[in-house]
């Protein structure tokens, strides 16, 4: 059974008028998405930018209603985050692109951590949370001398690390990455890829993995979904769609990578 099931999918937004006098239109951002995603899989959702991936993601979480389809987690719907049971809000989390704007400057490391445990005490760890909170940061390659500084001291690589540590500290079962590595170097990239990938192994975590970017893919997907003006055309393993690309859509994107890679 998958853990993530996204059925007939669709969000409209207002399109933005260049003048009062233009007439409302809607853009279609999401266009009828069907996309699983099973237990301990990594789910690739690649597209170019303003093709929908982002609004997937935030209908997952809920912070997104879609006009039409339904999501469903582990066979329960999942609503609107506000609507949503704490077990439910805790088992799905995110991992934002920029890892500076989503961690509050103001809180050290370790109260960032302990602030995720004080909205969610059911997986709050009992009595002193010192030993814990150096457990969670350990798992993600911290020292645990990280949890007394603050995010403008870390670099964007440790930052991404505080991120997904404030995840797992919840112990998700499903973790949504929005372009988690778009905004850092190539090597600091391949490390937080390789500890993604280790984590979903030991922590059993499904992950949706969202990315403009395939070489991206390569490193961490068992499947891929392409994503197309709001429409999947092509739901494929890894392996497939570098051998074997089906759609011309996917195609182009193989070849606008690989001229890339050419150039670099
Ligand atoms: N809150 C919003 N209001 C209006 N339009 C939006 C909003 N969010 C996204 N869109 C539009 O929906 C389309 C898909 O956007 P998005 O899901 O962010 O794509 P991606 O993440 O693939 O770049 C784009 O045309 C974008 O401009
Ligand atoms: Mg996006």
């Amino acid at each position: 059974m998958s853990v993530l099931e996204i059925r007939g999918l669709r969000v409209a937004f207002a399109a933005p008028r260049r003048s009062v006098r233009e007439r409302r239109t809607t853009v279609q951002a999401v266009d009828g998405v069907d996309l699983d995603v099973g237990a301990r899989e990594t789910v690739a959702l690649v597209g170019e930018s303003g093709s929908g991936k982002s609004t997937v993601a935030r209908c997952v979480l809920g912070l997104v209603t879609p006009q039409g389809g339904g999501i469903s987690f582990e066979g329960r719907p999942l609503g609107p985050i506000g609507k949503r049971s704490p077990e439910l809000h805790r088992a799905v989390q995110m991992v934002f692109q920029d890892p500076g704007s989503s961690l509050n400057p103001r809180m050290t490391v370790g109260a960032i951590v302990r602030e995720a445990w004080r909205v969610h005490p059911s997986v709050a760890p009992a009595g002193d949370q010192r030993a814990a909170l150096a457990r969670v940061l350990s798992d993600v390659g911290l020292d645990a001398g990280v949890a007394d500084r603050r995010p403008s001291a870390l670099s964007g690589g440790q930052k991404q690390r505080v991120s997904i540590a404030r995840a797992l500290a919840l112990r998700p079962r499903l973790l949504v990455c929005d372009e988690a590595v778009s905004a850092l170097d190539v090597s600091v990239q391949s490390q937080i890829l390789r500890l993604l990938v280790d984590l979903r192994d030991e922590h059993d975590l499904s992950v949706l993995f969202i990315t403009h970017d395939l070489a991206v893919v390569r490193q961490i997907a068992d499947r891929v979904a392409v994503m197309h003006r709001g429409v999947l055309v092509e739901d494929t393993s890894a392996e497939q769609l570098f051998t074997a690309p089906q759609h011309p859509y996917t195609r182009g994107l193989l070849r606008a990578a690989h001229d890339l890679e050419g150039v670099a």
